[in-house]
């Protein structure tokens, strides 16, 4: 990490002495950092060079940094500053002094430079240095002046301006520099400034776990064998206020929270005490029967916001399965958090020993940390993670609309699921918990935004668990249909994530928009907020099984917490009310109509048209409206052809569109072939009555079988029992061909032996009535049927405008 340092070195003469600063740069120094010490000028080598924890920061970040000199040369003062990488570069953060070693100077509360204590000989200088909590000053770099040689009246040399590399402001990077951070911005250290001293004795006379860096700790964890008993010390930084507190130790089998046995430090209601408590298979923690088994408190104090606690565990307590020996070696576990209403909260720093742990040694035990930046190796944030400690239910969060946008569906205290936002500048963060059952281990959760209550159109961000792993990807719903983006992984990221029993919790942050991305929409603007989960099958999505939406547009830069709503399917019912009045009712009564009425009322004309032509045409004409109506309404509502994500196990519902393009082009055929009919005994009349029945009893029966594809889709909605409406209406029509047929074929056979003509000349022929059939029955029975139709179309309409 050290640095191409742009610098000036300059090599100064003292000639004029000023007994100096042996005690820090002055104030004078602040600006151009130049002691003022008498100058003479020289340029060369730096020969420092400095690191720096991470090269990242954001709003409360915490960077440690070191000045090493190169061999041959020391240090005997310093001033260090972090200056905005821009213009004049202005001050900003402020440093953490080290005790005897530095204190800060200049700036905002005289807190924004470090500078040296005496004029020692340093072989090395440490500094800590605190990202504002507020609003950052963009990239930035630390600005170092050393002095190397300082001898008053003789020689002084000292380097002025070296600079680190760039610290880059998460806040405020590029897409491509996001999301190629060696150290992703999210998981830098944003906890209060810690202040434990690192204990010298760690290693010494007693083991170790602390999370230091230099000499400053956020916690510390030492333990000392005293033979059947444990001394342990913690120590941590945890600021909740004048709230009361806890910090607990977990040994484990695993590095995993269940099954882990704890000793713990608590206040409640400002009083101190050691308990032993368990955390069981379901990550609940529970005290011990006896809560102060085994522990004794010696000493304990809460003051200048570091929090302490010394108490001593028996090793082993026979018959106490849940109070684990500590003659064994374990995975230590530190955790830290609130205690309110004399109740542990979900910890706020949890941290987890690398190593197992024997407890009678000194040795110091690295550990895992989850917020810790400086670890090289980052957790592998593709697979699931346990580290935030996981809900056993999806339980309301009450950060919901104070810090947090919230979109649940809570009864009382439990929620089926749980989205939650936080606006992080470029991105929002996002939290999804469900603990809806959909039948399957594999199962993915995803949210959307739309402009309307639609899913057509709409931006996805998905978590897909499957393999055993969790991914979250970036989709889009084109028409009724989800794909992956072409680059799945487009401004997502996996924060955390987790299957815990029945729940499933996903944290992920997303990019607010992606420059020249059309299907990543901009969430800077509001949007409609969508959830669905349901079940994956080979990696693949299968239809969801629940979905939700919000009742408005959402602002994911504010706390809200939207109510849901209803994609507005007025319609899409429509649509099917309108298909069901042509083809149920209508087009069937036309048609048996046509077929079988024609002798009735042979002496009756209306409008001088047969009465059974009047009723066929009316019949006809209103179908082939209804159909044209209802053909429109679904293209305004799907805005093109629909591409339709079929239900599972109903594969075959996607071909609903094209058989409706099928049946509406032959419904408009129809009549236009009638307008150009040729007159009854032309020669062609024959082959016309063929086609025009042929086309009509294909539409009719192509119409049956879309209406039972489409009463079956997803996006209908529609009651299963529709589908016994849908058997009903083909029994009752078959049964009335049937008998009709039966009756026709019968009467035939004995008034009309031998016209063979009749069998061909079905509809629009006019054939001559046999002089004794009067179409009595045939008018009877069409009546029935008529009858019969209305009522399942009436009772279909009824399950379609309920569903
Ligand atoms: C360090 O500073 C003290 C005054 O505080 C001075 O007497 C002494 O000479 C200085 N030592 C060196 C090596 O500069
Ligand atoms: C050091 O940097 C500061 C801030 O950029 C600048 O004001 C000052 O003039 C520089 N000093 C020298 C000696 O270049
Ligand atoms: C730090 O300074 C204090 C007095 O300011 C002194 O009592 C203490 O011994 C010093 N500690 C070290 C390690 O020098
Ligand atoms: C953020 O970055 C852009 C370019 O990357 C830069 O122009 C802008 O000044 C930066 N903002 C701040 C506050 O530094
Ligand atoms: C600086 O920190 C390193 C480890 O981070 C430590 O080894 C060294 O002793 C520290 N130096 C000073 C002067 O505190
Ligand atoms: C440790 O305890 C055992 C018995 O529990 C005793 O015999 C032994 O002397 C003790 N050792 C020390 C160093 O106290
Ligand atoms: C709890 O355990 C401690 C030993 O650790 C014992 O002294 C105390 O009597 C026990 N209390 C109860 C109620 O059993
Ligand atoms: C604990 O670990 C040490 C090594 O650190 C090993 O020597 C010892 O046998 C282990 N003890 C048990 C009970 O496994
Ligand atoms: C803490 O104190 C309050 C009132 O002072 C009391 O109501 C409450 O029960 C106490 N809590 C516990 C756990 O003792
Ligand atoms: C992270 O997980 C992915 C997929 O499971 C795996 O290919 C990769 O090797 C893992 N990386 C590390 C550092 O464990
Ligand atoms: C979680 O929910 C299930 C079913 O609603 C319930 O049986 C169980 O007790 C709940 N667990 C917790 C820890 O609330
Ligand atoms: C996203 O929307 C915001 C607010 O309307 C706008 O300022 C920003 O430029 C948009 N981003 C892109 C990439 O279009």
């Amino acid at each position: 990490m050290t640095r191409n340092f742009s610098t000036i070195a300059l090599l100064y003469y003292c000639l004029v002495v000023v007994s100096t600063y042996p005690t820090g740069a002055p104030s004078l120094a602040c600006d151009d950092m130049i002691p003022a010490h008498e100058p003479t000028m020289a340029t060369g080598h730096l020969p420092f060079h400095m690191t720096l924890s991470s090269t990242y920061y954001k709003p409360g970040s915490i960077i440690t940094g070191s000045i090493n000199p190169d061999a041959g040369h020391t240090i005997k003062g310093f001033l260090i500053q972090a200056r905005a990488d821009n213009g004049n570069g202005a001050l900003t953060g402020e440093f953490r002094p080290s005790a005897n070693k530095s204190k800060t100077v200049c700036g905002d509360n005289a807190k924004q430079s470090l500078t040296h204590t005496n004029n020692h000989t340093k072989t090395m200088v440490n500094f800590t240095w605190l990202a504002p909590t507020g609003k950052t000053k963009g990239d930035l770099l630390f600005r170092v002046t050393i002095v190397e040689v300082y001898t008053p009246g003789v020689v002084s040399i000292y380097w002025v301006n070296a600079t680190t590399q760039i610290v880059k402001d998460c806040t405020n990077l590029s897409y491509t520099e996001l999301y190629t951070a060696p150290e992703p911005c999210d998981i830098l250290p944003t906890q209060t400034p810690p202040n434990i001293p690192f204990d010298p004795e760690c290693g010494r006379t007693k083991g170790c776990s602390p999370d230091c860096r230099n000499d400053i700790c956020t916690y510390l964890v030492t333990w000392t064998d005293k033979n059947d008993t444990v001394e342990f010390e913690l120590s941590s930084s945890i600021s909740v206020g004048t709230e009361d507190k806890y910090m607990a130790i977990g040994f484990s089998y695993d590095q995993q929270m269940p099954d882990t046995s704890v000793a713990e430090c608590v206040t409640i209601n400002r009083t101190f005490m050691a308990r032993s408590s368990f955390n069981t298979e379901d990550y609940t923690n529970v005290l011990l029967k006896n809560e102060t088994l085994g522990m004794t408190l010696l000493t304990s104090h809460d003051t200048d916001s570091v929090f302490y606690c010394k108490f001593q565990r028996i090793k082993y307590i026979s018959n106490q399965a849940q109070y684990y020996d500590l003659n064994s070696n374990w995975t230590l576990l530190f955790a830290t958090g609130r205690v309110v209403h004399g109740l542990k909260k979900k910890h706020k720093l949890k941290e987890i020993s690398y190593q197992i742990v024997d407890f009678k040694t000194v040795d110091i035990v690295d550990s895992i940390s989850h917020h810790d930046s400086t670890t090289t190796t980052s957790h592998n944030l593709s697979t699931p993670t346990t580290t935030e400690g996981p809900p056993s239910n999806v339980t309301w969060d009450p950060d919901c609309g104070v810090t947090k946008g919230c979109f649940p569906d809570c009864r009382t205290s439990v929620c089926s699921h749980l989205i939650t936002w936080q606006d992080a500048g470029d991105s929002v963060r996002f939290v999804i918990t469900s603990s809806i059952s959909v039948g399957s281990n594999e199962r993915w959760m995803a949210i959307g935004f739309s402009d309307n209550f639609k899913m057509p159109d709409t931006s996805v961000s998905e978590c897909d668990y499957f393999g055993g792993n969790i991914q979250v990807k970036s989709s889009y719903n084109d028409g009724y249909e989800n794909h992956l983006l072409s680059n799945d992984a487009l401004g997502v990221r996996l924060l955390g994530s987790g299957v815990y029993g029945g729940t499933f919790m996903c944290s992920f942050s997303r990019l607010k928009s992606v420059a020249g991305e059309q299907k990543f929409f901009n969430i800077s603007e509001q949007r409609i907020l969508f959830f669905a989960t349901g079940q994956m099958s080979g990696g693949v999505k299968q239809q969801h099984k629940y979905k939700e939406m919000s009742d408005g547009k959402v602002d994911f830069e504010k706390f809200g917490i939207p109510g849901s709503g209803e994609e507005d399917k007025t319609l899409i019912k429509i649509h099917a009310c309108l298909m069901t009045v042509a083809w149920i009712f209508l087009s069937s009564v036309g048609v048996v109509v046509a077929r079988h009425c024609k002798t009735a009322f042979p002496n009756s004309t209306i409008f001088k048209q047969k009465v059974w032509f009047q009723i066929h045409r009316t019949c006809m004409t209103l179908t082939f409206t209804c159909t044209a109506a209802a053909f429109v309404v679904i293209f305004v509502k799907v805005g093109g052809l629909s591409q339709i994500s079929p239900s599972e196990g109903y594969e075959y519902t996607k071909y609903h569109p094209y058989l409706g393009i099928a049946v509406t082009s032959l419904t408009t055929l129809n009549p236009i072939m009638a307008f150009f009919r040729p007159h009854p005994g032309e020669k062609y009349r024959p082959m016309f009555n063929w086609a025009h029945w042929f086309v009509g009893i294909s539409a009719h029966i192509l119409a049956a079988i879309t209406i039972f594809f489409g009463l079956n889709l997803e996006m209908a909605g529609v009651n299963y029992t529709a589908n016994y409406m849908m058997v009903g209406y083909v029994g009752a029509f078959a049964l009335v061909q049937l008998i009709l047929e039966i009756y026709r074929r019968s009467r035939k056979n004995t008034a009309e032996l031998g016209n063979l003509v009749s069998s061909q000349t079905y509809l629009l022929a006019k054939d001559k009535p046999s002089p004794n059939d009067t179409g009595s029955f045939q008018s009877c029975v069409t009546f029935v049927h008529a009858v019969m139709m209305l009522g399942i179309m009436l009772t279909l309409i009824a399950v379609i405008v309920e569903s």
